[in-house]
């Protein structure tokens, strides 16, 4: 094929010219004595035009019954359409069928609807579909925003573990490694490892797989996820929050830039998106409870919250359907977070934390706190939790030389993605979702 190779999201560019476009046949429409190839190549889609009276027998031939997922390379001319989804069509002039999919054994995933159990176990196949590439490049894009976001700000990327000695967010939740005979664990977040890498570089992140064995079936809950986890020494529980309304403002504005285009092809209304940024509200822990409780009496909540219970999905999904912007809820009590948060002074009862809650329903995007900064009491805490003193002497170091105020959050890729993507389940923000019970491909 002697013209320029292209790709269809940069069609634009060769309007009226002659292209090459490598990729496969996403749908083949026919209507009499005109086919309508839908080709895709990874970057977008484009709609084909070959009309009978105007190209040779043998390419009206050839693509008429082309099975759907044959890889094909296509030569046309692009022309400007207003009424093509994209904005141009292709003028067909030559294809070459670098593999048929046999009639005998077709592309199991048809334009029909299919079950998501059919889907999942045709994972591989199904990352091809218009919607499913489109999440995946809002993902990319948001990872690549999250990196953008703290390079920009001073911060270094520093790589945690994988396999770790102990357990960082319970230990209810570890997948047990056998380490040469020694027991070790999946991490469930860096973050204790970027609190030693703060103390030496300031402004750090970390971004990575993490792993919890949750027996928790949600739409929310993925065994691996990742995380991004920035870390900042001397940062209290307030500069961290503002950090995380400007990343959260960051990698909407993003996506709005780079990616609306997916996100109309996911189906999103970007209305809603366009109206997070800062400031963001923030109400503490006492504060959500009186709100669920007023729920509760109202008839609009199943269960009476008690004040020191965890917050459940139902409830975070009530509170965060109350705002258009990320809530930010912060102090909950000591007793239900990890062993590592600061209590604040004011009231030891509680944590120097937050959690901030994604709006319409979404619930919980990202966890956060300062972090304890005195070796008696996080020795005292590790002890009351029974962790093993052992694998935590070197984190309990941090604390002996030099020890400050330090402060970090955790957010979930999929979870942020799920939220931006207007997505029921997180089982489709990550190309091979890793759940409870069932692995699938
Ligand atoms: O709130 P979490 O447990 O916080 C931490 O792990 C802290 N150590 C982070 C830090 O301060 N550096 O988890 C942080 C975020 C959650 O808000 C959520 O977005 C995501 O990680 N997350 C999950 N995402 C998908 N599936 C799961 N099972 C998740 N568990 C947590
Ligand atoms: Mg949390």
């Amino acid at each position: 094929m002697a013209s320029p190779l292209a790709t269809i999201a940069e069609i634009g560019k060769y309007d009226g010219r002659s292209v090459t476009i490598r990729g496969w046949l996403y749908n083949l429409r026919e209507s009499g004595k005109l086919l309508f190839p839908i080709f895709r190549d990874g970057s977008g889609l484009i709609q084909g035009v070959v009309p009978k009276n105007a190209v040779p027998a043998e390419l009206f031939d050839a693509i008429k019954g082309l099975t759907q997922e044959s890889s094909v390379i296509v030569e046309g001319k692009v022309r400007a359409d207003k009424r093509a989804p994209g904005g141009y069509e292709l003028d067909v002039s030559n294809l070459q069928v670098v593999q048929r999919v046999p009639e005998s054994d077709p592309y199991p995933i048809t334009p029909k609807e299919h079950g998501v159990d059919f889907l999942m176990e045709h994972r591989h196949l199904w990352l091809r579909s218009a919607r499913q590439a489109a999440i995946l490049r809002v993902r990319a894009e948001i990872i690549k925003a999250a990196r953008d976001f703290f390079d920009e700000r001073g911060f270094t990327l520093t790589d945690p573990p994988i396999i770790t000695p102990a357990a960082c967010e319970g230990t209810t939740t570890l997948f047990p490694v056998d380490y040469f005979e020694e027991q070790a664990y999946l991490t469930q977040s860096g973050q204790l490892y970027i609190e030693a890498s703060a103390m030496a570089l300031g402004k750090v992140y970390s971004f990575g797989p993490t792993f919890r064995a949750e027996k928790s079936k949600t739409r929310r809950h993925l065994t691996e996820f990742w995380m991004v986890e920035p870390e900042v020494a001397y940062a209290q529980l307030d500069d961290i929050m503002e950090l995380a309304e400007g990343l959260i403002s960051f990698l909407v504005q993003r996506c709005l830039e780079r990616r609306r285009t997916d996100l109309q092809t996911i189906g999103r209304d970007v209305g809603r998106l366009e109206k997070i940024g800062p400031p963001f509200p923030r109400i503490t822990y006492d504060e959500a409870v009186q709100k669920l409780q007023e729920a509760f009496a109202k008839g609009e909540l199943e269960s009476k919250f008690e004040w020191g219970g965890d917050l459940g999905s139902p409830d975070e999904t009530y509170l965060s359907a109350q705002y258009e912007k990320p809530l930010m809820i912060h102090r909950y009590p000591a007793s239900i977070k990890a062993f590592y948060m600061e209590p604040d002074p004011e009231r030891p009862d509680l944590a120097l934390c937050v959690d901030v809650l994604a709006p319409e329903g979404y619930g919980e995007i990202i966890g956060g706190s300062q972090r304890t900064a005195s070796h008696a009491l996080l020795l005292k805490r590790i002890r009351e939790h029974n962790l093993p003193e052992a694998a935590f002497q070197w984190y309990l170091d941090l604390r002996k030389y030099g020890s400050v105020p330090h402060s970090g959050f955790g957010m979930g890729i999929e979870r942020a993605v799920a939220w931006i993507c207007g997505l029921e389940h997180v089982r489709e923000t990550i190309p091979f979702p890793r759940m409870l019970y069932r692995l699938y491909p």
